[in-house]
């Protein structure tokens, strides 16, 4: 999510971007790529890196290569990655940055920027809704609400998260592959993670196609394991939750069951090395990820049709539009539209992000 561009005067020399975790720095690509950067102006979205991590400082790089100016937009607020402006100040190359304000680097780049200061997963939440608010028709009926545009714009969205996730109305409504299937191959593929609670899943549902690559997570409740594992064996990797105390929450969500804990459940997420989720609903998991603050990032969509009352809510914590969610005031105060909204054909995405 990072690049760089070597220019000299009103020319470009060469280019650069971070291709992979790991993998060698934009600004380094840059400089290896251009004959001769001495004097040049080096650019780069993030401050260039101060320390030996995976691959050597970019500081260094840039020094050694005679650049006379670097311009960055974001400060790093890695504690030992950052401070590379200052270093290459007292190094004598001239620095302009960082530039613009914390709260647009984090819009461009969450999950890199929500890693600096929290140990759970970046949250995103992908809902599609009709204009008043319903995610799909009532009875369970299964339709596109948004068009073609929208829906690979989707598959774009999912390829750049390190998981994917959906709740137990979702996949026995939809029954979803969950793979990105869009103009963009990750190198790794999304883990899918499906909410199982009862360990009900069936052998059959296309999640569990081994043509699918690496198999689904599941999370399921105490106890409920063993058989699921035994039930599926290795087209499933199976892991238990705490169920969280729902029921004993003011005001409580009316579930007659407590349900899987959220926050252990993207803590055994981050175990497993996924940095950022990608929640496509349903509105019950929404609800409860929005409700328990546990979400930093709202992909909308909103589709010009309308489902009726009955349909089922975007947010609710029961599924039902009367039950609403509690406090709902309250659910989304603080977040705001650092990004304008989007068109994808006759849809318009809208995206909010959680501030602080
Ligand atoms: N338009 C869209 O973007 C979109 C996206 C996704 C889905 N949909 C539609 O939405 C409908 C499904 O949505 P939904 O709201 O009924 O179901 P959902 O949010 O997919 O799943 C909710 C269920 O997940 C389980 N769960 C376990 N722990 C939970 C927790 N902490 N919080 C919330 N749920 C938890 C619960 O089932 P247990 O009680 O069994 O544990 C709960 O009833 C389907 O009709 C689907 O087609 C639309």
């Amino acid at each position: 999510m990072v690049g760089a561009v070597v220019a000299r005067d009103d020319e470009i020399l060469a280019e650069g971007w971070h291709e992979e975790f790991g993998g060698p720095h934009a600004e380094a690509v840059a400089l290896a790529k251009a004959a001769d950067a001495r004097g040049a102006t080096l650019y780069s979205s993030l401050e260039p890196c101060a320390h030996q991590g995976k691959t050597p400082p970019c500081t260094e790089a840039i020094r050694k290569a005679g650049v006379a100016r670097v311009v960055y937009w974001a400060a790093d607020p890695g504690p030992d990655s950052g401070g590379g402006g200052a270093w290459l100040r007292s190094h004598g190359v001239q620095v302009d940055g960082p530039c613009g304000d914390p709260g647009t680097w984090a819009a461009e780049n969450p999950a890199f920027f929500h890693a600096a200061t929290s140990d759970r997963p970046f949250v995103a939440v992908k809902l599609a809704a009709s204009l008043d608010g319903r995610i799909a028709p009532a009875g369970g009926r299964r339709v596109w609400l948004t068009g073609e545009e929208a829906r690979r714009e989707v598959h774009r969205l999912r390829a750049g998260f390190g998981a994917v996730m959906v709740g137990t109305g979702t996949w026995k409504a939809d029954d979803p592959h969950l793979t990105p299937r869009g103009p963009v191959s990750p190198r790794t593929p999304p883990l899918r993670v499906l909410l199982d609670r009862q360990g009900e899943l069936p052998a059959e549902a296309r999640a569990l196609d081994g043509r699918l690559g690496r198999p689904p997570l599941l999370l399921t409740a105490p106890g409920q394991a063993s058989s699921l594992q035994a039930r599926l064996g290795e087209r499933a990797e199976v892991v238990e939750v705490p169920l969280a105390r729902s029921h004993q929450t003011t005001p409580p969500d009316r579930s007659p069951h407590p349900r899987l804990d959220l926050g252990a459940a993207l803590q055994a997420l981050a175990r497993r090395g996924v940095d950022s989720v990608l929640c496509e609903g349903g509105g019950r998991l929404a609800a409860s990820l929005l409700s328990a603050r546990l979400a930093d990032r709202l992909y909308y969509f909103v589709a010009p049709v309308l489902l009726g009352a009955d349909a089922v809510p975007a947010f609710s914590l029961n599924g039902r539009a009367s039950a609403g969610v509690p406090d709902p005031s309250r659910i989304l105060r603080g977040w705001s539209a650092r990004l304008a909204p989007t068109r994808f054909g006759a849809d318009t995405l809208i995206v909010l992000d959680r501030e602080g």
